[in-house]
């Protein structure tokens, strides 16, 4: 059954260039920021950093997983608080935490349809101004005293409100289906799978190590741009704040289980953080680009999108998503380089790790061999969202950036990224080098 579309019969897309900013822990410098602002700001500097004339963008592609009521398109509200001209096309894409890639395939599409040459893809996310809402029945009081004639009846509508039912209720992180959050669904996989603590906290450790190293070697600096914080506006922040250079994996091990406190493995060390921050990626027809003379960092090569049942683990998308985009990319996963893997909790990622490399998933899913086992050294090589941060909407193109920039300083040939996403649904991406 062939349900995802794939860029390479038409034009091959070029990730040319992209930036982000700093992710923070929710609740710190970005509290007084709005997705839309988030957005806004590394939109512009990464327009005002590339030598692309304004004119020449035909679209902002933008997506936000919990976005405000107060401005819904996120994409159109980004693209005009740019520099880019008013008549750009933008429009929002929701895939829940594969959002950007989502953007970004949406935008591969245009492309290779000859739609569009050039395009911003990308998303942001700020849990710090996620929308608290109304009970239904307090809402439902508001609409009736909105109605009602006169001060009397305005207030009768408040009458038969309890004391829990004016209280506001915050954006759930559960997934309507199976009413469990994210954090008991990868508790779950941990036990169902038989995941480690220790497995979980080694890998968290090495998150921690492999981004930290990363910052120190100035390979993030350089796509991470400085965020004027508010309300003063005389500070900067330059740097995520969640990765810890003294992580260590018996640190890790003291801290108590989150999700299910008695039994439980996943703690605030192995999971990814609550985060704000905004990425986004500049996509480019391959002949474009090599008309301007710009150097492509990667192509993108190939994707496909999966999805199971969230009854039963909710964050395996990955191990469904990846056999596609490599099949139509042709290419093995022996042939990757560097494989990128969304970091939810460590207990999805060495889940998602084990099917890959478990012949009954095979045979489940139709394959003849299993997808196969991942190189531990070619595996989120400059750290994952445990460590740097997991702002919904702006994960993907994160991800897309940072392999597309280490393709090039190895000088990779091919890249796998994965991301698992609410609903269970899984989203994976080929990249190929920029010599290819
Ligand atoms: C797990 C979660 C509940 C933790 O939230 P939190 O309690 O605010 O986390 P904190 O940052 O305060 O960390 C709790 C403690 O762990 C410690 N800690 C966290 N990471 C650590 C690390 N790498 N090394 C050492 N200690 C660490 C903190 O210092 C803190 O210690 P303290 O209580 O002594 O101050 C929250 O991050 C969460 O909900 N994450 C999941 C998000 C999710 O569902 N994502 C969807 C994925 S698809």
């Amino acid at each position: 059954m062939a349900t995802n579309g794939s860029p390479r019969p038409g034009r091959r897309t070029a990730i040319i260039a992209g930036l982000r900013t700093p992710f923070l822990k929710s609740g710190g410098d970005f509290k007084d920021l709005s997705a839309v602002d988030l957005g806004a700001a590394v939109v512009n500097e990464l327009v005002a950093r590339t030598a692309i004339d304004p004119k020449e963008y035909d679209a902002v592609v933008f997506g936000q997983v919990i976005p405000s009521q107060l401005a819904t398109l996120v994409a159109r509200e980004v693209a005009l608080r740019s520099q880019l001209p008013k008549t750009v096309q933008a429009w929002t894409v929701a895939r829940a935490c594969a959002t950007s890639v989502q953007a970004a395939t949406d935008a591969a599409d245009q492309i290779a349809l000859g739609h569009a040459d050039t395009i911003i893809a990308g998303g942001a996310e700020s849990l710090s101004d996620a929308p608290i809402f109304a009970s239904r029945k307090l809402a439902q009081a508001l609409v009736g005293a909105s109605r009602g004639k006169g001060v009397a009846q305005k207030l009768s509508a408040f009458s038969s409100l309890k004391l829990g039912d004016v209280t506001p209720v915050p954006p759930a992180l559960t997934e309507p289906t199976t009413g469990l959050t994210m954090g008991q669904s990868a508790e779950r996989m941990a036990q169902q799978n038989g995941i480690s603590r220790e497995a979980q906290d080694a890998l968290s450790a090495q998150s921690h190590r492999r981004a930290a190293d990363a910052w120190a070697s100035g390979k993030l600096a350089e796509e991470v741009m400085g965020v004027p914080v508010p309300p003063r506006y005389e500070r900067m922040a330059n740097r995520d704040n969640i990765v810890r250079d003294d992580t260590t994996a018996e640190a890790l091990a003291k801290l108590p289980p989150v999700f299910d406190r008695k039994y439980g493995t996943i703690t605030a060390g192995n999971s990814s953080p609550l985060t704000d921050g905004a990425a986004a990626v500049i996509l480019m027809a391959e002949e474009k680009a090599r008309a301007l003379g710009l150097r492509p960092l990667a192509f993108i090569r190939s994707y496909g999108y999966a999805a199971l049942d969230p009854s039963e683990q909710l964050l395996q998308g990955p191990a469904f998503a990846a056999p596609i985009a490599l099949d139509r990319a042709g290419l093995t996963l022996a042939d990757m380089d560097l494989v990128d893997m969304h970091e939810a909790f460590a207990a999805q990622v060495l889940s998602n790790l084990q099917w890959f490399a478990s012949r009954s998933f095979a045979e489940r899913i139709g394959r003849k061999a299993p997808i196969g086992e991942i190189d531990p050294s070619r595996l989120n090589v400059n750290g994952g969202s445990i460590a740097l941060g997991h702002p919904f909407g702006a994960t993907g193109a994160r991800m897309l950036l940072q392999t597309a920039r280490e393709m090039v300083r190895r000088k990779a040939g091919h890249a796998l990224l994965t991301i698992c996403a609410a609903g269970a649904i899984g989203a994976a991406v080929v990249l190929d080098g920029p010599e290819s």
